[in-house]
């Protein structure tokens, strides 16, 4: 058995027994007193237009901004799912590898079904649109060969660039609603299995990939990466609307204009970075 075989075997050993991700949050502690997301998770943080705000409007764009960035999640999620129902149909071969896609299936659909509970039980007004969708994210995400360096590419990013955000989250417990820190910590636990196989299968299609490929992937995948970034990172208008803040600024530019928010940014990008410059890709999100 290779080590890749082997490690199939260990995570699909550790997804068992499966815990639905329902009962592993405490809902009953989830307050529209606290905040969501500690507040140097806010995109407007350290802008003059935030510190103005009462303490009560921060906490309900705390809880927006939660909202907008589970219903990326969703988003993320649902294309995965799609793809491994769809390869799924195809691994009959290999039991070990339907094995394990079955188990990362079953807990995608067990997040997307938390994230929806929490949205329910928010009690808040949800936005029409939730997320905008990333064009090339979604088809590279949907129509990309499941056996391609592009897919575990992007597939690597959509797993590693959230999980950092929950890490960022989860780091200020005291400053945050129970139940936010439930939901981001049952969500870790499984995607840190998940990014162990998208890590493990990139390396082995990077491995065989010529350079000029990896060149010819470049302009791709750097349109790919800024979409994605920008789109979860950089919440649309109707959050700040919805949010109740003053009408009249451009809250998403001067979000954008944030160089807290860049930096926050950074810091979220970097593990995903890091990996593909061992693998030859340099990538940027600006
Ligand atoms: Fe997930
Ligand atoms: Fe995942």
């Amino acid at each position: 058995m290779n080590s890749s075989q082997e490690l199939l075997d260990h995570l699909s050993r550790n997804s068992a027994p499966y815990e639905d991700p329902l009962l592993r949050v405490e809902w009953e502690t989830l307050s529209l007193d606290d905040f969501w997301i500690p507040e140097q998770a806010i995109s407007l943080y350290g802008t003059p237009e935030y510190e103005q705000l009462p303490e009560a409007l921060k906490r309900r764009l705390s809880q927006y901004e939660f909202i907008y960035f589970i219903s990326g999640a969703l988003w993320l999620e649902g294309l995965f799912m799609e793809r491994i129902a769809r390869i799924s149909m195809h691994s009959a071969d290999r039991l070990d590898r339907l094995n394990y896609r079955l188990h990362e299936l079953r807990e995608e659909a067990g997040h997307s079904l938390m994230f929806i509970e929490f949205m329910r039980r928010s009690g808040l007004e949800l936005p029409i649109r939730r997320f905008p969708k990333p064009r090339m994210a979604t088809l590279v995400g949907r129509f990309a060969p499941f056996e391609s360096a592009v897919f575990w590419i992007a597939v690597m990013i959509g797993e590693e660039v959230p999980d950092r955000m929950n890490r960022l989250i989860r780091r200020h417990r005291e400053d945050i609603s129970p139940a936010v820190h439930d939901v981001v910590t049952t969500h870790m636990i499984d995607e840190a299995r998940h990014m162990a196989h998208a890590r493990d299968t990139l390396e082995q299609h990077m491995e065989t990939l010529p350079n000029w490929q990896k060149m010819l992937y470049r302009p791709l995948m750097r349109r790919v990466f800024r979409q994605f970034v920008h789109a979860f990172y950089y919440p649309t208008p109707d959050i700040y609307h919805l949010a109740g803040l003053p009408e009249g600024p451009d809250y998403r530019r001067i979000a954008r204009n944030n160089p807290q928010r860049a930096a926050f940014i950074d810091d979220c990008v970097d593990p995903a970075l890091q990996i593909l410059r061992q693998q030859g890709l340099v990538l940027h999100w600006r």
